[in-house]
């Protein structure tokens, strides 16, 4: 089965982790706790940073964070068709009654357009499976509105050329596995506001005042542990490898399903915006049934998801029906299909997932076959360049057809680091993540496992260790 997602962790990700379990600091204090806190707040240029255990923590912090500034504010405006923990959070509490907003069929976020502005009311824009709203120019249009950000699908996706989350009164951050940036578990809340920020970092350690065991709030323990951090820290290394890699699973799917879109859409990102490239998602225009195509997807080996469903779905929460106008979302729930798009995807895995969407949407209509005779995707992946190094820009360029041209392949990739043939860190940068495929291509190591390729490991991982601990300096 093609999974929906698989995290990307490159083993220099673990060696993080590694360091901090010898090191015995393995809770919420440690060095890799406060890296990482800088580390986000330059990334993402934002005065505050504070790292939670998980993203529904992070949004929950959120709510607690607009009340305690705007104690006014007892209506949140929220979409339809979110995960579940966008809403919760904001019921948590039971500060704020929910006024839903249906969901665009183009962009499958809130549809805006009936957006109304009260004052006892602040808006939470959820980028939904990573599709930017643009912060911005909601601002400009209505500058009285107050608005906070869901950005745990969002995360590194774009606004104005500005990273999404940082444009808001405060945000949230998942770091949860299947994300593009991951810990396992774990999460942040952004913020430029210094009072927020003091408030918040007392709530999420249990309202402790500055004397020791001394609360005067009540408060939570939603510190994210030095081991959940230096998986963090590592990740956030090899950022703009995942983003390419992303990109290139994201571009493969629309070069493969082009020409489609009288059967197909995907979904429409808002001007002056980018995608998270969280997840890569398709409206099949007519699907009568997600459970349908699920089916036939299963039956293709290739894992899918719905679209989070409706918030009619959910018997806990309860909205009187004035606040309810979703008749978009079911029929988004009935016609979108989430596909994987881990940062690993191969050519032949993608376009063997196209082959079975064409299939489904009846493109081959007069040779209509099984699912079980779409060709599977090869036993061995193809191996491809991720960035670009050797001006290989599209996935599939580069193909390795046999092991020994791999191993020989990576023998002159170590060469050249030592050779200094890689003078940049773009360069080296290059060959590293280059590197990294080969680790992470199932079976290279395992049945390999001879002498001149063991060396050859051993050798790529001091040259890379050594860079990595030079990039620390
Ligand atoms: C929109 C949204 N909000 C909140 C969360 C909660 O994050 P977590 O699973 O890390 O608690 C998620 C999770 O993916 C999410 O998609």
């Amino acid at each position: 089965m093609i999974p929906v997602y698989k995290p990307y962790l490159p083993s220099y990700v673990l060696k993080y982790a590694h360091d901090v379990i010898d090191s015995g600091w393995i809770s919420c204090r440690g060095p890799y706790v406060e890296k990482t806190t800088e580390k986000l707040q330059e990334l993402l240029n934002v005065k505050h940073a504070l790292l939670v255990s998980n993203g529904t923590c992070a949004t929950h912090l959120v709510a607690k964070g607009l009340k305690y500034k705007y104690n006014n504010i007892n209506n949140i405006i929220v979409p339809n068709n979110v995960y579940v923990a966008a809403w919760n959070s904001f019921l948590y509490d039971g500060q704020f009654d929910l006024e839903v907003l249906d969901t665009d069929l183009d962009t499958w976020n809130a549809d805006l357009s009936s957006l109304e502005v009260k004052e006892n009311s602040a808006l939470l824009a959820v980028h939904n499976i990573g599709n930017v709203i643009n912060i911005p120019r909601l601002k400009e249009k209505y500058p009285s509105l107050l608005i906070v950000e869901d950005n745990c699908e969002g995360f590194l996706g774009k606004y104005d050329n500005k990273y999404s989350g940082t444009e808001s009164l405060l945000s949230s951050i998942s770091f949860f596995g299947n994300k593009n940036i991951t810990s396992g578990e774990g999460g942040a809340v952004l913020t430029n506001d210094d009072d927020i920020f003091d408030y918040i970092t007392k709530v999420y350690g249990q309202g402790m005042t500055k004397t020791k065991f001394i609360h005067d709030t009540l408060g939570y323990n939603y510190r994210m542990t030095n081991v959940q951090a230096a998986i963090l820290y590592g990740q956030l290394k090899h950022l703009n490898e995942i983003l390419y890699r992303k990109e290139v699973v994201f571009d493969t799917y629309k070069r493969l399903l082009s020409g489609l879109e009288d059967k197909i859409a995907f979904q429409k990102v808002e001007e002056g915006t980018k995608h998270s490239n969280w997840m890569f998602g398709i409206r099949i225009k007519g699907n009568v049934s997600y459970n349908k195509a699920e089916k036939y997807f299963t039956d293709c080996g290739v894992e899918i998801r719905p679209m989070f469903y409706d918030i009619d779905y959910h018997k806990h929460i309860s909205i009187s029906k004035d606040n309810r106008k979703t008749k978009n979302g079911l029929l988004l729930n009935d016609e979108v299909i989430i596909l994987p798009s881990y940062p690993t995807l191969t050519l032949d895995e993608l376009q063997y997932i196209c082959n079975c969407i064409k299939n489904y949407v009846n493109i081959n209509k007069n040779n209509l076959i099984g699912p079980e005779l779409v060709s599977r995707p090869k036993l061995y992946r193809t191996l491809t360049c991720p960035t670009g190094a050797h001006g290989g820009d599209y996935i599939g360029r580069y193909y390795y057809s046999s092991y020994d041209l791999r191993t020989e392949e990576l023998r002159k990739v170590i060469n050249s680091i030592n050779n200094g043939l890689y003078k940049t860190n773009n360069d080296v940068f290059s060959i590293l993540s280059k590197f990294e495929y080969f680790r992470n291509t199932p079976g290279f190591i395992k049945e390999n496992h001879n002498n001149y390729v063991e060396n050859i490991i051993e050798e790529a991982d001091k040259v890379i260790n050594d860079y990595y601990d030079s990039l620390e300096k």
